[in-house]
């Protein structure tokens, strides 16, 4: 780098002032760095350039069907054909998206009989997905939260640390995962709540935790609402699989809902990424929980003014689709046995794992397969072991032993789980 930049100053004192200008401009950015690589694009880099024929890819974080493939939804597929058939106009949307699928997104979360819908105590925005909602939030906690600082669960998804530091927010940890059992660490937790200082903004996985797949137990749900209302702390929830967890939607949302039953205030990001496989059609929604319909109308107003300058107003397409799926009964119900089709499939892989590892003999107790829900295994593999399954099986994941369970299938599950008793026996 230091080279660059001296021969950058070398060329600059030898050449006409024209040229040198041209030049100069070569070297504007000649004091970046390189950045490092994401984590998960690395580990598809690295499976792309092996030539195994059994190679497998456990990195990625996106449904595939038990072939492999990516799935598109027939339902979505049908309300795509309902969209093209209208003949809509393209049209900007405005600020705050499209209502027929705010509305929807609304009644999906907390339901449409819910005290916060009939009390209109909501703001719900259409954000770009998941992302995008998450990074509404950060924006509207760094303006108007006292504190600036939000506590994140040890570990969580990657992409929150960015959201929220980048927005400006002091980034804080409570335990959540225990290695020694692959699950819920319930009383570092509690203990790590209960210290939360009052005021500060607390992130919750709302279902299918992501890296873990560990969520807590209803009963710690109800301690964690019940600290968050002693020590006055506002819940954040992430629901970035609603359905795809557990195949239901109602189950997915029960403690979100049940914070809001205990009178809760709280923000809400939900994706429709996963549930309705629109990933790259980036379908989201952001809420505010508010006292009263009077502060949702002040609050939508700031959330507002945090999105325009930012992009100004969300794509229409995709949220059209989900607006159609989710008013069309029929189209509903087609859509909800679909989301269930995922989650049973990503479930019955678990178990097969798990089996087929018993079968090959290992002795190591790998209940925690089957103990944790969604897309994503934290099977407890070592960075050692996740190096040899590369290295010698062509399986790929991330050093921290995550797997994407979307990613296993009928015909590879005695592949994987052969090579992971491989390199854990
Ligand atoms: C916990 C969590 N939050 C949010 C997201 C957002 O995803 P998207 O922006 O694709 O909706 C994801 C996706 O992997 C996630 O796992």
């Amino acid at each position: 780098m230091a080279m660059i930049r001296h021969s950058c100053h070398f060329l600059r004192k030898q050449l006409s002032p024209i040229a040198a200008s041209v030049a100069n401009h070569h070297c504007w950015w000649s004091n970046v760095e390189m950045g490092p690589p994401d984590a998960i694009l690395g580990v598809t880099e690295a499976f792309k350039r092996d030539s195994n024929p059994n190679k497998l890819n456990l990195g990625a974080g996106a449904y595939r069907d038990d072939n492999g493939k990516p799935y598109v939804l027939p339902s979505v597929i049908k309300a795509e054909e309902q969209i093209v058939g209208m003949k809509l106009d393209k049209e900007y949307l405005g600020i705050t998206g499209l209502p027929a699928f705010t509305e929807k997104a609304a009644d999906l979360a907390f339901l449409p009989d819910s005290d916060v819908r009939k009390e209109s105590r909501n703001v719900t925005v259409q954000s770009i997905s998941g992302t995008g909602s998450l990074r509404i939030g950060a924006n509207f906690l760094a303006k108007f939260l006292d504190s600036k600082a939000i506590w994140l669960p040890t570990p969580s998804w990657g992409n929150h640390n960015p959201i929220f530091g980048h927005a400006g927010l002091q980034i804080k940890q409570y335990r959540y995962y225990d290695s020694k059992t692959c699950g819920f660490d319930a009383s570092g937790a509690m203990e790590d709540l209960n210290k939360i200082p009052e005021k500060s903004v607390v992130l919750f996985h709302a279902c299918a935790h992501n890296p873990t797949g560990v969520d807590p137990s209803f009963e710690n749900w109800k301690e964690m609402s019940a600290i968050c209302k002693s020590r006055n702390l506002l819940p954040y929830f992430d629901m970035a699989y609603q359905g795809f967890a557990s195949g239901d939607t109602d189950r997915d949302a029960q403690a979100m809902r049940y914070f809001v039953s205990q009178g809760h205030n709280m923000l809400l990001s939900q994706s429709f990424a996963k549930n309705m496989g629109l990933y790259g059609e980036r379908v989201g929604a952001f809420s505010i929980v508010c006292a009263d319909k009077e502060e949702a109308k002040r609050v939508e107003s700031q959330v507002k003014i945090i999105i325009r300058p930012m992009y100004s107003n969300p794509p229409l397409h995709g949220a059209r689709i989900a607006s159609t799926i989710l008013s069309d009964p029929a189209l509903n119900e087609q859509w909800l046995t679909e989301v269930k089709g995922m989650a049973d499939r990503i479930i019955s892989m678990r178990s097969q794992l798990r089996e087929n590892l018993a079968n090959e003999g290992s002795t190591r107790n790998w209940q925690h397969i089957t103990d944790q829900i969604g897309m994503f295994c934290y099977t407890g593999l070592t960075p050692e072991n996740v190096d040899r399954l590369a290295s010698e099986f062509a399986v790929y994941l991330t050093r921290d032993g995550r797997i994407s369970v979307a990613g296993v299938s009928c015909g590879n599950v005695g592949y994987l789980a052969r090579s992971i008793h491989q390199v854990t026996k």
